[in-house]
C-alpha cells in the first residue's frame, strides 16, 4: 500500500513540476496587474457601450486565437486569462448584453441582477480575492454583507423560528451553540467534517487536469478515497451525515439550508458539495459594489486590449468542423443568415447540453464518447425569480445587507418532494422554500444611483414542465394564462415576504414580475430553465464523473469552460475557467494564481509595516 502511495506521490509531483517550469510568458498570473482605482462609472449608457456591443461581421477581429461561446463568468473569465498572455479571443453571446448569470436589467427605473446574490471567500488577502483582483485589474470592488449574512427561518406563521448564521468559524460556532444548547458536540463535529472534506478538493482539480490514464489509475485502485477526504465523503448524502450528528430537527435544517445554493435536497446532495458551499461562506459574504454588471464591465476591456472582442446578439447555431473532425470555428445566426467565423480553437461556456445537443453536427453528436458524457449528466432543477421594485429607502423598509432563507417546515426532503411533485396548481399556491434578499441594501452605491428606492429579489425552484407549454411564445407576451399562473406564484411568495418583512406593504410596490424556467431559457440560454446548470447530485461527485467531464472534449480543438465542467456558482464557474485555461495554456493556473496571491499578500504586508 505504502509503495503505491509513494509512486502516486512521485507522479503527482512530476505532474506539478511540469507546470511550475513551463514558460512564464504563458502565465496570466506572472505579474501583479492591479491598477489604481479609476473613477466609478454608474451611467447606464456609458456602461452599455462596453456591455452591449452588437454583433456584425465587420467587428470580428481577424487572426483569432480562440472563439468562446457564451459570456458568463466562465467564458469571460477564460477570455481574460487568455488575453493576459496575449491571445486574441472573441466571446459571442446570444443575449443582448454580456454577463450571462452576471448580467443586470432595468425595469421602471429599478436595476436588478440575475444570478449574483452573495459570494464568499473574499476576506482580506484570500487567494480567491487576489485572483479576482487580477482578473479585473483591481477595478472590481466588493462590499461585505452583515456579520449575520444569512437568516434561516423555519416553520409556519404561528411558530416561526429564525436562526442567524454568522461569519467566521469561531462566531459561527458560538452563535449556533447559543441557539442549540446541549448540541455543542454535534456543531463542532459538523464543522470539523465540513472543513476536512473541503480540504480534499485539490484532488478534484487534479482529476480534471492530470492525464486520463493517471486519473483512471487513481480511481480504480481506490486511491482517490485514501488521498482525499473529499472523495471519501462524496458518495454520502448530506442527509445521512447530518442525521448521524444530531436528532434535533431544527439543527439538521440549519446545517443543511445552504443546499439552495446548488439545488439538491439533503437526501440527494453530496456531503462533498455541501462542504464546499459551507466553507465558501464561512469567512463571510460579499456583493459587488454597483451591482453584478460590474464583473463583465471590468473584464471586457482586458479582452479588448489584447485585440479581442465581446459581441452580443450573437447566437451561435453550430460549431464548425473540418474533415478531420477538428473544431475550426463557429457559425452565428444573423437573422436568417449564417456568418462563419474561423478560429483554431472553440471553447463553450454554454453548458454541456447546449454544446453537445444543439451545436454539434448529428454525426458527431452520435459519437460513443459524446454519448457517454451525455449519459452521465442530468438537467438541474429550474429556477423561479421574483423581482420587486419598492418605493422607499432601506431604512424605511427595514432592509439590510443580508439574506433570508425561509422554509415552511424543517424537513427539507419532504418539503421539496411535495412541492416539486404535487403539480403546479398546488405548488403555485404555497411555495415552501424562498430565498429573499435586497440587492439594493447590499450596494453602497445604490442610494446615489436610485435615491428613495429599493429592490427585493425572491428566488425559489420551479419545474420546467410547469411552464413548458408556453416556451414557444414571445418572451414578453406569452398570453393571459401564463401571466395568471405567474401571478399566483407571485402572490403566494408575497404573502410570506410581507410576514417576514412587516414594513413591506403592497402600496410600496412599484414594480413586480416573475421569471420562470422558460425565462431562464431565453435570457441565459439554460435549456431546461436550470438555475445551476447540470445537476449537482451525488452522481456528479463520483470520481469517474469528475475525471471524464473535463475541459477537453472528445473532439479536437473543442473545449468546455464554466459551471458544467467544474462546479456551479460564481466561484465554481471561474474554477471552470481556470481549469480550462490550464489545459489550453498547458500549466496549472490554480497554482499560478495561488502563488501570485502569496506574493501580493507578502507585498501588501510589507507596505503596511513600512
Ligand atoms: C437566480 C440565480 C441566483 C444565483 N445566485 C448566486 C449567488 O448568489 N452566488 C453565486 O456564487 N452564484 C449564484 N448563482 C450561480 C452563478 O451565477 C452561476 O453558477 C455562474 O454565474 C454560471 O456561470 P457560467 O459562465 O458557467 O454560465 P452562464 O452565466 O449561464 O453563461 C452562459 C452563457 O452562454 C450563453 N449562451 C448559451 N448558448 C449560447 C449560444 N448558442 N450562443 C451564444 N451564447 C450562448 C448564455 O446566454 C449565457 O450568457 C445564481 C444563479 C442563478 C440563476
Ligand atoms: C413614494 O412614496 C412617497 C411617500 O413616501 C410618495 O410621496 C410618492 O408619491 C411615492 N412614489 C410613487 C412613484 O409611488
Amino acid at each position: 500500500m505504502l509503495t503505491i502511495l509513494l509512486i502516486v506521490l512521485v507522479i503527482l509531483v512530476i505532474f506539478t513540476l511540469k507546470y511550475v517550469f513551463s514558460s512564464p510568458e504563458s502565465n496570466p498570473f506572472a505579474n501583479d496587474c492591479r491598477e489604481p482605482l479609476k473613477k466609478k462609472v454608474y451611467d447606464e449608457k456609458t456602461k452599455n457601450k462596453v456591455l452591449k456591443q452588437g454583433f456584425v461581421a465587420s467587428k470580428v477581429p481577424d487572426n483569432l486565437d480562440a472563439v468562446i461561446i457564451g459570456s458568463g463568468v466562465g467564458g469571460l473569465g477564460l477570455a481574460v486569462l487568455l488575453a493576459k498572455v496575449g491571445k486574441k479571443v472573441l466571446v459571442l453571446e446570444q443575449h443582448d448584453r454580456a454577463g450571462g448569470c452576471c448580467h443586470t436589467f432595468t425595469e421602471k427605473g429599478f436595476e436588478f441582477d440575475v444570478g449574483i446574490h452573495y459570494i464568499g471567500d473574499l476576506l482580506g488577502d484570500s487567494p480567491f480575492r487576489c485572483m479576482l483582483d487580477q482578473m479585473t485589474n483591481g477595478q472590481l470592488q466588493w462590499e461585505p454583507l452583515e456579520k449575520a449574512f444569512d437568516h434561516v427561518v423555519l416553520g409556519s406563521l404561528e411558530n416561526r423560528r429564525s436562526y442567524p448564521i454568522f461569519s467566521g468559524s469561531a462566531r459561527y460556532l458560538e452563535e449556533l451553540k447559543k441557539r442549540f444548547p446541549g448540541e455543542e458536540k454535534a456543531i463542532d463535529e459538523y464543522l470539523r467534517l465540513v472543513k476536512k472534506t473541503e480540504f480534499g478538493t485539490w484532488l478534484l482539480v487534479v482529476l480534471k487536469l492530470c492525464p486520463l490514464p493517471l486519473a483512471k489509475f487513481l480511481i480504480h485502485t481506490g486511491l482517490v478515497k485514501h488521498l482525499s477526504f473529499f472523495f471519501k465523503m462524496a458518495p454520502r448524502s448530506l442527509r445521512d451525515v447530518v442525521n448521524e450528528l444530531t436528532e434535533n430537527k431544527d439543527l439538521r435544517a440549519v446545517f443543511t439550508y445552504i443546499f439552495g445554493t446548488y439545488g439538491n435536497k439533503p437526501k440527494d446532495a453530496s456531503f462533498a458539495m455541501h462542504s464546499l458551499l459551507t466553507t465558501h461562506y464561512l469567512s463571510g459574504a460579499w456583493y459587488p459594489k454597483a451591482g453584478s454588471s460590474e464583473i463583465a464591465y471590468h473584464m471586457i476591456p482586458i479582452i479588448e486590449k489584447a485585440g479581442g472582442a465581446v459581441l452580443v446578439r450573437a447566437p451561435v447555431n453550430r460549431i464548425l468542423f473540418n474533415d478531420a473532425k477538428e473544431a475550426c470555428g463557429v457559425s452565428v445566426l444573423k437573422g436568417q443568415e449564417e456568418v462563419h467565423i474561423k478560429a483554431p480553437m472553440v471553447i463553450s461556456d454554454a453548458g454541456i447540453f447546449n454544446t453537445y445537443e444543439k451545436l454539434l453536427p448529428k454525426e458527431l453528436q452520435a459519437m460513443p464518447e459524446i454519448q457517454k458524457q451525455l449519459s452521465l449528466v442530468k438537467h438541474g432543477e429550474g429556477g423561479l425569480n421574483i423581482f420587486i421594485g419598492l418605493n422607499g429607502t432601506r431604512e424605511e423598509l427595514g432592509l439590510k445587507a443580508n439574506n433570508y432563507w425561509i422554509f415552511a417546515d424543517n424537513n427539507f426532503d419532504e418539503l421539496m418532494e411535495r412541492y416539486l411533485n404535487d403539480g403546479r396548481e398546488e405548488a403555485s399556491k404555497k411555495i415552501p422554500l424562498l430565498f429573499v434578499a435586497s440587492p439594493s441594501a447590499k450596494d453602497p452605491s445604490w442610494e446615489e444611483r436610485s435615491p428613495g428606492k429599493s429592490t427585493l429579489t425572491v428566488v425559489s425552484f420551479a419545474k420546467y414542465s410547469w411552464f413548458e407549454e408556453w416556451k414557444d411564445g414571445k418572451v414578453t407576451n406569452r398570453g393571459p394564462d401564463y401571466k395568471e399562473l405567474k401571478q399566483v406564484f407571485i402572490d403566494s411568495a408575497l404573502n410570506v415576504v410581507m410576514d417576514v418583512f412587516p414594513k413591506i406593504t403592497r402600496d410600496k410596490i412599484e414594480y413586480i414580475d416573475a421569471g420562470t424556467p422558460i425565462t431562464n431559457t431565453h435570457y441565459i440560454g439554460a435549456p431546461k430553465g436550470e438555475m445551476y446548470g447540470v445537476d449537482h447530485g451525488i452522481a456528479r461527485f463520483n470520481p469517474e464523473f469528475t475525471a471524464t467531464i473535463r475541459p477537453q472534449t472528445p473532439l479536437k480543438n473543442l473545449y468546455l469552460t464554466g459551471q458544467d465542467v467544474f462546479l456551479c456558482g460564481f466561484a465554481g464557474a471561474l474554477g471552470g475557467a481556470l481549469t480550462c485555461g490550464s489545459v489550453i495554456l498547458n500549466r496549472n493556473l490554480h497554482l499560478d494564481s495561488f502563488l501570485l496571491a502569496m506574493k501580493t499578500k507578502y507585498i501588501n504586508k510589507k507596505l503596511k509595516d513600512e
